[in-house]
Order: C-alpha cells, then structure tokens, then sequence
C-alpha cells in the first residue's frame, strides 16, 4: 500500500476538514437571518453538480461548499443553507415551516432524561419492580405517526416528538434488553423538553434473567482457534490518494454522509466510467410485534437517526484484520462545531477464492487464477443494532455491496402464560423478541460509458419445449418495479450508444437481492412512509435533488414523500441520466439463535458487467505466486 501526500487544492469530493466545518459554521453564525439558539441536524459536503465536476481539472481551485439543516427550536423553522468556505459567502437559505430533520444527538439524550425525571414515568418502574431510577437504561425512539392527538400543535404545525422506552440494568455492563420495562413509553416534546404523554399499560415485574454477552460473562472461549495471519510481505497492490482509491483498474472515491453512511464516488474500470455515485439512500426497520412498546417502532436510521453520525472507530485485528488503511471522518455536533471519527473506514483487499480455472482434459494443463476483492468497510451503531457496510470491487468487474447486521434485537415480555405474543417469538423463557425487517434503498447513480443510459428489465421465458431466452423490455417512464425471482428478473444498465464487439449495447445489470420489500400493508402508517420499501426497484431520472428516497424531512413526516411523489412527473428515462433506487434487505424472523447477541446476518446486491467487455475480464489477472504442484 502506498498512501501519497495529498495534493494542495483539494479535489470537489474530498471530504470536509475540521477547518472547513469551522469556518463554514462561522459564516452562517453571522448571518443576521439565522438564530443564535440554532440547532445543527445536518451538516455535510454539498456535493458539486455533475457539470461541475466534469469541467474539474486536477489542481484547478474548488469551491468548496457545506450544506447544512438547521432548526431553531423556539419557531419550529428549518433552514436549508448551503455555505461556501471558498469564498466566504451563503449561496442559498431557505426556510421551511414544517419539516423536520434526522434528530440531533442532544435531542435524543434529553428526551431520555425527561422521561427518568417523569414522577408518572417513575411510577411505571416502580410497579414494574424498578425503584432506582440509575439503574434503568432509557432508549430514545423516533416517535413515527399514528395520529394521536399530541402529534400535532394548536396552530396546525407537526410537533417534534420522540418516544422513550425503558430497560432496567443489573450493573452499567448488563444487557438491559433482557429486562425490557414492557408497557411503558414516555412521549417527550423535544422542543419544549416536556413529557407530553406517558402510556403505563398492564404493569408486570421486569424480567430479571440475566442474558449477558460481555467479555466477563460471555461463554468460555473454546481455546481451539490457532491464529491465522493476514500478511501481504511485498506491501498491497492499492494506493490511496486522500479518499481516492486506484485498484486493479479501479479508481473511486469514498466517503461517509452523516445522514447516509459509506459514498462511494466517480468509480471507474480501466478509465471507462461505470458510476457517477452509488449509496444507501434511506432505510425502515418496522416492527411486527403488538406490544405497546413495539407496535409504533419503525426507524428510518438514516432520515430519523442521521445513521452515518454513528460510525465506529474500528480497531485493527478485531474489526478489520490483515494489511488495512484506515481512514478518519469529519462531522459536526448540534452546535456546528466539528469533530474527527478516527477510522472511520477501513480500506483493504482479500482473497475471494476462484477467480476461475478449468483443467484441460486433453492437455494435461490446469489454469486456475485467484480472486480478489477491494473492500470499501464501515460499521454503524444504530441503538440496539450494528450495521455493516461493505463495498466491494472485484478482480472481475463485479461491484458488491454487502451489509452485515449485528447487534441485539427489541424485545418484549410474553403473553401470562409464557407464549410468545403476535409478531414475535420466545428467546428465553419469560422474554420475546419481535418480528422485523431491515429495508435499505440504495440510490445508484450509475453512468455506463458516459450518462445517456437506459434500463431493460430482464426475464427469463420458455419459448416452448427445453427452449427458453432473456427477455429484453426497455423502461421508458420512471416508475417502480417489483422482483420476480421465480422469472430471474433482473435490471441491466445499458448505453444504447456505446457497442462492444458484437454491436450490442454495453451494459452492467443489478443482481437483486430478491428479498421481500415491506410486508406491512399499505394503509399502515410506516408503508405510507416508507413507500420506497413497497417495490424493489424504482427507476427515477436523474436529479441532483433527489438524493434520499423518502426525502431530506424523512422525520416526523405522514409519508408519501421521495420516490413516490418524483415518479409523478412520468419523466422519460431512455437514453437519459437515469438513477436506479434498489429495496433490499433482511427479514428477520427472531430466532433463539438470535440473543443476547445476533450473529452477522448478510444481505445485500451485485451490479456486474453484462456486455460491457468483449471477453472474460479476469483472464488477465496474475497467476498466483505459490502454485504447490506435486510431482
Ligand atoms: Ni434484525
């Protein structure tokens, strides 16, 4: 591996420094139009225009630009504003009345607070069997919409809101969601810091079985694992320039959104283009259980949470092994004030078994070629959960991304007689774990060979007898699209106007995940709001806008809006910019297994070539060095 000095005049994708968040945030600070008592939910790269970036020569000065969302809590207003640090100036700032950005950290902790200072919130833990109040962990939620009647203001405005749940703690170290304080759920107004609603429904004592995965109390270690070493003597075969990636022919930027997680950026193969910009864009979590404390929870961590906010500092040989390049993360707090997430990606490359091979029967000779992958890693403490996302990119074209989900489940008591209620199931006597899904829409901005590109929807059908072909049906109007995995039905990418050698139009396509979308039916508040989870793939033409599929005011919002609303306008999509939004995700049906800690469960997607080159990519990847032939 080769780290080289970052140039002088930073590219228009680095990411944000420190200095550059702190003189961004002391110009808008100075802006009359702006409150002083300003809340910062969002503050990210305000990316440059396609164009923009097009026109972009190495070297050549940049203006550098944030955007931030802002809310000042006493109006309820939020602020739109994108700053530039280059030339000292606000470009834009727009207000809007009633839209709500992801919460802020310091919202979330006072909501906890709120409620642990509640006497009716109090009086919960204590029938449930809980009289110190230190020893109940609290759990911010966001609050969702459900029409009760303290959602909205006197004067018409949605009112912020977050819901708190409890568990309660036999030491700091326990894992308090083996004692979830079921049936009791504080609703706080995170503008005015008081809790509005306290819902205390058929008290029972805490479940007080300890289930507990911590070093000191996790099972004994097996002692059976001899060490293996990841070693690379002859250093690694990537460079990194900044946040710019040269791998095996490709080259790519990354970055982590503070909304959003892992970007990945300009990616190209051998110099041809293939994505302009590819990202988890949103994502649901809705909750089949019952339970009071389960039946509103449905997170958008990414619109809700600002997800990308929470990305870990990973430890080389515990979350990353081998020869790794780690890279830091600049975001800001509530204030604006910046802050540095050290690791907060690493960067490395693995073997990935066969390339390919074939042993000549006649010959006697045997070719066989390793593969590899670059990988592209971040890790998101989303509350209970851990989610992983990894990129990666392959010695033969192929683009993967592959999320990782760890962490605890939600859990509830069981029905009197120790069944487990609706939507769940047992995972220790006396404790269930609810029925949920992870449903991630990744926003991919591919460019095959440039921006004109169009979408084919693929199928497999009998054509009578043993014989069967691919169907080939050209979108024309955005739209969404739902899976057919009995059909093989996947999407290619295609630019109608670039030929490989056999006169056909260079493509890659989307191997779906082929996992069920939102199962909540559509009358249901979190598939209002979440719409983009109802299809697996929605087709939109490109614009620089739309970037999160359930808007930038994905919180507190009573759905409908993103996706759903942009198809509307029926834009073509043929030969066009168009973008690609892909549901996938995990169904999670609560296993044993599952408690007190989940084993990584993966999910995820592939984009691969599909006509792009004239011949298999991989044939000339380097023969491996330590080839064993006996004899
Ligand atoms: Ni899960």
């Amino acid at each position: 591996m080769t780290t080289e000095a970052a140039p002088t005049q930073p590219h228009p994708l680095d990411p944000l420094t420190v200095e550059e968040v702190r003189t961004a945030t002391a110009i808008w600070r100075a802006d009359e139009r702006i409150p002083d008592h300003i809340v910062v939910h969002v503050a990210a790269l305000h990316e440059p225009t396609k164009d923009e970036l097009a026109a972009h020569s190495p070297g050549a000065p940049v203006d550098r630009r944030v955007r931030y969302l802002l809310r000042c809590p006493q109006s309820g207003i939020a602020y739109n504003v994108v700053v530039s640090v280059s030339r000292g100036a606000i470009d834009s700032l727009e207000m809007a009345e009633d839209s709500h950005p992801p919460y802020g950290a310091m919202e979330l902790y006072a909501a906890g607070e709120a409620a642990r200072n509640d006497p009716r919130f109090i009086a919960g833990c204590r029938t449930r069997g809980v009289d110190d109040m230190t020893t109940v962990q609290l759990d911010p939620w966001p609050a969702g919409r459900f029409d009760e009647p303290w959602e909205t203001l006197d004067d018409g405005r949605t009112r912020r809101i977050a819901r708190v749940v409890g568990y309660w703690r036999a030491d700091k170290a326990d894992n308090g969601y083996a004692h979830p304080l079921d049936g009791l759920v504080a609703t706080v107004d995170l503008d005015t810091k008081e809790v509005i609603d306290v819902l205390d429904i058929d008290p029972r004592p805490v479940p007080r079985t300890l289930s507990r995965y911590d070093g000191e109390h996790a099972r004994p270690p097996r002692g059976t694992a001899k060490a293996i070493e990841i070693t690379q003597p002859h250093g690694t075969s990537f460079v990194v320039t900044g946040n710019h990636v040269s791998w095996e022919g490709w080259s790519l930027r990354f970055s982590v959104h503070p909304v959003t997680g892992l970007v990945i950026q300009n990616v190209t193969y051998r110099g041809r283009s293939i994505a302009h910009r590819l990202s988890v864009s949103e994502m649901v979590v809705p909750y089949a259980g019952l339970s009071p404390s389960t039946r509103w929870k449905n997170t958008f961590d990414a619109g809700e949470l600002s997800m990308g906010k929470f990305v870990n500092s990973l430890t080389l040989g515990c979350d990353c092994v081998g020869e790794i390049t780690y890279a830091d993360q600049v975001f800001a707090d509530d204030w604006g004030n910046p802050y540095l997430v050290k690791n907060a990606v690493c960067l490395h490359e693995e073997d990935h078994g066969l390339a390919w091979k074939h042993t000549d029967l006649h010959s006697g000779g045997v070719e066989s070629r390793r593969s590899r992958r670059f990988v592209v890693n971040s890790v998101i403490t989303a509350g209970n959960y851990e989610y992983a996302f990894r990129w990666y990119f392959y010695t033969d074209a192929r683009i993967q991304l592959e999320v990782q989900l760890s962490g605890i489940i939600q859990t509830e008591r069981t029905n009197d007689d120790g069944t487990a209620p609706v939507g769940t199931r047992l995972v220790l006597p006396g404790l269930a774990g609810a029925h949920h899904q992870h449903l991630f829409c990744a926003r991919l901005d591919l460019d095959i060979d440039g921006r004109g590109n169009s979408i084919v929807e693929t199928e497999v059908v009998p054509t009578g007898g043993h014989t069967w072909e691919q169907s080939e049906t050209v979108i024309d109007t955005e739209g969404p699209r739902d899976g057919n995995a009995a059909a093989g039905r996947r999407w290619k990418i295609i630019n109608p106007s670039v030929r490989n050698g056999l006169g056909e139009p260079v493509g890659y396509e989307l191997v779906p995940a082929s996992t069920p979308t939102m199962i909540a039916t559509d009358e249901t508040s979190v598939a209002r709001r979440a719409a983009f989870a109802r299809h697996a793939l929605w087709v939109t033409a490109y614009h620089p806008g739309e970037m999160h599929a359930a808007s930038d005011y994905a919180n507190l919002n009573p759905g409908l809006t993103g996706l759903p609303t942009w198809v509307k306008q029926q834009r073509p999509v043929v030969d066009t910019d168009v973008v690609l939004w892909h549901t996938f995700g995990s169904t999670h049906v609560v296993r044993p297994e599952d408690f007190p800690v989940m084993p990584v469960e993966v999910t995820g997607f592939t984009l691969r070539p599909h006509g792009f080159f004239a011949e298999n990519p991989a044939l000339d990847i380097d023969p491996p060095s330590h080839c064993h032939h006996d004899g």
